[in-house]
């Protein structure tokens, strides 16, 4: 009886088993045109997000930068003033006594007013959208014999010969950079000996007994930033890789900077500093 019991009971299992399968295998052909229709749907928005989402990220840097911010341009006056002194390791450049710079990831070209009369400036940058408001930004600066930007990230600089930039500068990059040794690398070999690597970044908030709500809030909003911002994290700490790097010395300070908007207060603890090759 309890083994006959039993059987019933295995059997009926199998039968509530099959009836489900056969119920999901005809809710999927009932359903199939739709679940085509969804996925392709999303295949579409997530096409038309990603695939303009650099274009759109460089015309928001434009407007950003277009006008003058007068607080951050005083920081920045200040940071990139001991680029007049420095002296060229190029003959030729020593000569006429100016420099060659290399920036990386230059945007729209907002440190020109920064860069003393006749360097010679080298620009990369991995986003081809900023192309056209860098090459109005430049026409501005005829003291500064600047080329077009060349498309690339600063772990790809293969183009850039060793030992052959008197600077580099980076602002506000290192941020949106998921390889940054590699690309701290980089700078190290097309640095000449002596060479200066002038940085201002945004960091994670730094004083946490303070401000550990904006820390908090960093923490919480980094991803919808970088979805927003084309990758720029707001809780990277890049002193560390700084220091570590290989530079002979680096001195370095964080600050809160100025920033134009209440929006873009998770964004105003900030390091700044020069290393030396
Ligand atoms: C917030 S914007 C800053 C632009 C400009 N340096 C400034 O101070 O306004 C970040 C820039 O870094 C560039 N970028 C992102 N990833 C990069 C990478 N791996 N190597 C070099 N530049 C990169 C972006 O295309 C963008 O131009």
């Amino acid at each position: 009886m309890e083994e006959n019991e039993g059987n019933n009971m295995a059997e009926g299992s199998r039968d509530s088993q099959a009836d489900g399968e056969k119920m999901m295998k005809s809710w999927f052909s009932d359903n199939l045109i739709s679940i085509i229709i969804v996925l392709a749907l999303f295949w579409l928005i997530k096409k038309i997000v990603f695939g303009t989402q650099r274009r759109w990220f460089s015309y928001v840097m434009h407007l950003c930068t277009k006008d003058e911010f007068v607080q951050l341009e005083e920081v920045k006056k200040d940071h990139f003033a001991s680029l007049s002194t420095i002296v060229s390791q190029d003959p030729q450049l020593r000569k006429q006594k100016v420099i060659k710079i290399l920036e990386i990831g230059v945007g729209t070209g907002v440190n020109f007013p920064h860069y003393p009369d006749g360097s010679h400036l080298v620009v990369v940058d991995p986003n081809p959208h900023f192309q056209s408001y860098f090459d109005a930004n430049r026409k501005k600066f005829p003291n500064i014999h600047s080329e077009g930007i060349i498309v690339t990230t600063g772990d790809k600089m293969e183009m850039i010969s060793d030992n052959s930039v008197d600077v580099v500068v980076m602002t506000l990059v290192l941020c949106s950079v998921d390889n940054i040794d590699e690309v701290l690398r980089e700078i190290l070999r097309v640095l000449a000996p002596g060479g200066k690597y002038y940085f201002m970044e945004h960091i994670a908030e730094f004083d946490l007994k303070k401000h550990w709500l904006r820390r908090k809030l960093q923490d919480a909003f980094s991803w919808l930033w970088s979805f927003i911002f084309d990758g720029c994290r707001l809780n990277c700490d890049v002193l560390p890789n700084i220091q570590r790097a290989g530079f002979s010395s680096v001195d370095a300070q964080k600050y809160y900077a100025p920033v134009p908007s209440v929006i873009f207060d998770l964004e105003r603890p900030n390091l700044k500093g020069i290393a030396v090759k």
